[in-house]
């Protein structure tokens, strides 16, 4: 599903940023375009940068529920 119809970024294309390293939506913007045009994408691109961190984090740790 997208994310940004403008740049067609998908959610599948920010967790792979995240595996990446991106951290912040400054970030995706630099590395997809995320927000860069008419920026009505930042707030759900917001929280899929945060679920995607949120399960990165969770599939690091081997103790985490
Ligand atoms: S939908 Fe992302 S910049 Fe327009």
């Amino acid at each position: 599903m997208y994310v940004c119809v403008c740049n067609a970024v998908t959610e599948t294309d920010i967790k792979k940023a995240v595996k990446e390293g991106a951290n912040c939506l400054h970030q995706l913007e630099s590395k997809l375009g995320v927000g860069n045009n008419c920026g009505s994408c930042a707030c759900d691109a917001s929280a899929c940068l945060n679920r995607a961190m949120e399960s990165q984090m969770h599939s690091a740790n081997p103790f985490s529920i």
